[in-house]
């Protein structure tokens, strides 16, 4: 088989520049290691930058997200039992996040394919790439125990923290850039309305909590929990106890509890890998960066590659240049590394570490003091927030 681009990993960054190349009459073919059930049962982000929102317009995906997605013009920062406003929108002339989860934006993206009739190959085993340093690169799989091999001109890594594509770069070809935090996330889904109608992010002694939602009616909870917890040691009741211990009065008063139809532990860490394009391929999303979500980037930074990776694709195509493929890997880590850092920030300002201590408690508590009073502090973290302007 042979087609312009083979695309590893049907994610939000695989499909989404699928259906980008699909539109701007690129032929992709998408390998995807699991089932579309599967991915789709993912629970992760569902916070959307106005860039996001407009790429999955070009991409025509964006009716239901219109439909069912929340618009927010803010979010609440709580500390020392008080809560405080971010005025997103009114402090940076107007824009806004739009909540709505990933698995919708990755059901949008599947079905949106599946209708255009493009080819995705789900349940493909042991993907290989081979000669990304020469101008017609190979990838191979197994399926139903039979070897396929696809040529094409370019291979988009879009296959995740844990993929194939940067495992199969050569020794010492990726610098690698890493931290590792000393906490996770104890996160639950449950059909209660949302506490508040707007995200209440938390620091508090006993840890971060953050009360977010999917709906007016399914609300996305999260406790800062140990690395080494255990979700069998977190009953549905310890976790409403604890969340609500961690509240400000009124919220914790006020929050509707119930079952939670999904609970699990996410271990939080930054990582970039440099450069993110190798000769033919090219890398975006997870594969090549991952951040703590206390930021709401991780689906928002996929975006973002994928927005300047059909660009330099459809310029390929279209002018038969390789000017922006060059660029690429620069254009996006320079936007990378400003959400690696903000997501960083946030991280270290609203959890508790094991060097904490009551003089960093009195810091982090005295740092978002000043935050919520200062006109430029919460400036800046509201422009990070919504999204920071794209190279063009
Ligand atoms: N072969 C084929 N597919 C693979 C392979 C492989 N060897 N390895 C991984 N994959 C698939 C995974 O099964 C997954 O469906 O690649 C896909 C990668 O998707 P994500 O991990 O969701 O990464 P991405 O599409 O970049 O989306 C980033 O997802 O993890 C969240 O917070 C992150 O919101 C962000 C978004
Ligand atoms: C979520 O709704 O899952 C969510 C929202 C904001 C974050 C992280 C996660 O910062």
């Amino acid at each position: 088989m042979r087609v312009q681009v083979a695309i590893i990993g049907a994610g939000p960054s695989g499909l989404l520049l699928g259906q980008l190349l699909h539109r701007a009459g690129i032929e992709a073919v998408i390998l995807e290691r699991k089932s579309g059930e599967y991915v789709l049962g993912r629970i992760r982000a569902g916070v959307l930058e106005q860039g996001a929102v407009d790429l999955l317009d070009e991409a025509g995906v964006g009716a239901r997200m219109h439909a069912e997605g929340l618009v927010h013009g803010g979010i609440h920062l709580c500390f020392d039992g008080e809560r405080h406003r971010i005025d997103l929108a009114g402090l940076t002339g107007g824009k806004h996040v739009t909540v709505y989860g990933q698995t919708e934006v990755t059901r949008d993206l599947m079905d949106a394919r599946a209708a255009a009739g493009a080819k995705t190959v789900y349940e493909a085993e042991d993907v290989s790439v081979h000669g990304f340093d020469t101008d017609s690169p190979v990838v191979r799989y197994r399926k139903d125990g039979k070897v396929h091999e696809i040529t094409c001109d370019f291979i988009a890594g879009c296959d995740g923290f844990h993929g194939v594509t940067r495992e199969s770069l050569p020794a010492g070809a990726v610098r690698n850039y890493e931290r590792v935090y000393p906490f996770g996330w104890l996160g639950v889904l449950a059909d209660v309305p949302p506490v508040s109608d707007e995200l209440i992010y938390v620091n508090h002694p006993r840890g971060f909590a953050l009360c977010s939602m999917r709906s007016m009616k399914r609300s996305r909870y999260y406790v800062q929990v140990p690395l080494d917890e255990k979700i069998e040691s977190w009953p549905d009741d310890r976790f409403w106890t604890e969340l609500k211990s961690r509240l400000d009065k009124q919220a914790a008063a006020a929050i509707v509890t119930g079952p939670s139809i999904e609970k699990s532990i996410a271990p939080l860490r930054s990582f970039v890998g440099e450069p993110m394009r190798f000769g033919r391929l090219l890398l975006a999303g997870d594969a090549a960066h991952i951040v703590p979500p206390t930021g709401a980037k991780g689906l928002n930074l996929a975006a973002s590659d994928v927005r300047y990776l059909s660009r330099a694709l459809i310029d390929h195509y279209r002018a038969g240049s390789m000017k922006e493929i060059d660029a690429y890997s620069g254009k996006c880590l320079r936007r990378v590394w400003k959400a690696v850092r903000f997501s960083w920030w946030m991280t270290s300002m609203m959890h508790r570490f094991p060097d904490t201590g009551e003089f960093g408690q009195k810091i982090q508590e005295t740092e978002l003091a000043y935050l919520v009073g200062s006109k430029a502090a919460s400036t800046s973290l509201a422009e990070n927030y919504v999204g920071l302007p794209f190279e063009d």
